[in-house]
């Protein structure tokens, strides 16, 4: 073993040991760099990860991911301790739809339905009457009365391929993004197709390129067999089950951690080794580490939002979706 690998194993062992007697939990997104996903109890898409939170026995809740989603367990949680390793760990999606702006939208269309994916802050979920993830958005927005008009932010990519799913033609969507999935061009998926003929290609909807996606698996010129536009949690869950020996992954490529290691054997290509997301690569074992020893750094959303956001998630946690393993 090599001396910054033993050194991990060293760390890892005593945040063990803290999580034992402090009684945390340590939830882990997909996304996260490896160590920090192997130390954890749950590794995760967003819904698995709630589902997690809202039912952990746990006093203490510490959340390596980004901001909202620690937010979030605080506000399925209200009574536990919730921490992240990494105050500074947002979310560009997050930040393209605040308060004032969904105000005014909502004042613009009275009668609608506001749908808010759960990569927001907890004051924009306590203006929204549902969330969403990548693993249930159409699922949510079946949910909602065909007649009703639906404002779906804020990712406007989701959004579309929510609308081109369920054919709804009253959602207005808006117009937000994450740098990382938006930066995927339908090029970046033609090179791919070229270096990888036989791999199945895995999409997250957050994606630059699902559309054009869509149009091809229409067209049948991507084959609808080899493509499939899912969250993170059902990317995992395909490699598992598929005969296919090659994927081609187009998503933040933390979750090639998690496809190795659970379904080794395989082969795994990120459509661009460019799709980092810095927020989520803010969280080390080492900040873990002082997260747990020094109780830093707590996330706690006031209650007055708490309780208006609350109805929306707990609508969310309870629709659909892959959203992670037991
Ligand atoms: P998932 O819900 O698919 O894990 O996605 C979360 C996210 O932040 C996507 O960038
Ligand atoms: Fe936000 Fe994008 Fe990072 Fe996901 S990958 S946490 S949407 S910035």
């Amino acid at each position: 073993m090599s001396m910054a690998a033993a050194g991990t194993t060293a760390l890892a062992q005593r945040i063990r040991e803290l999580a034992r007697e402090k009684n945390a939990v340590i939830l882990a997104h997909n996304y996260q760099i490896g160590p920090v996903q192997d130390v954890a109890d749950f590794v995760g898409d967003s819904l698995g990860l709630s589902r997690q939170a809202a039912r952990t026995k746990a006093d203490l809740i510490v959340f390596c991911g980004v901001h909202f989603m620690a937010e979030t367990a605080s506000i399925l949680c209200p009574d536990k301790r919730v921490l992240i390793p990494d105050l500074e760990a947002g979310c560009s999606l997050s930040d393209t739809l605040n308060a004032q702006q969904l105000a005014a939208w909502k004042a613009q269309y009275p009668d609608a339905v506001v749908v808010t994916y759960v990569n927001t802050s907890a004051a924009v979920k306590a203006l929204s009457d549902y969330c969403c993830t990548s693993s249930n958005a159409v699922e949510v927005i079946r949910a909602i009365p065909e007649e009703r008009p639906i404002l779906f932010g804020p990712d406007m990519f989701l959004g579309a391929y929510a609308s081109r799913v369920t054919g709804r033609k009253n959602l207005h969507i808006w117009a937000g993004e994450c740098h990382v999935h938006a930066a995927v061009r339908p090029e970046d998926v033609e090179r791919a197709r070229e270096a990888h003929p036989g791999a199945d290609f895995l999409i997250h909807p957050e994606c630059g390129c699902v559309t054009s996606c869509m149009v091809y698996l229409k067209d049948k010129d991507l084959r609808q067999e080899d493509a499939y536009i899912t969250s993170t949690e059902g990317m995992v869950n395909h490699v598992a089950r598929s005969p296919k020996r090659e994927f081609v992954v187009a998503t933040e490529t933390g979750i090639l951690h998690r496809m190795r290691k659970e379904t080794p054997g395989k082969k795994y290509f990120p459509v661009s080794a460019e799709m980092e997301c810095r927020f989520m690569k803010m969280i080390t074992i080492e900040k873990l580490l002082h997260s747990l020893e020094a109780g830093v750094h707590e996330v706690k959303v006031p209650s007055d939002i708490a309780d208006k956001a609350r109805l929306p998630i707990e609508r969310m946690i309870a629709i659909g979706g892959s959203g992670g393993k037991d």
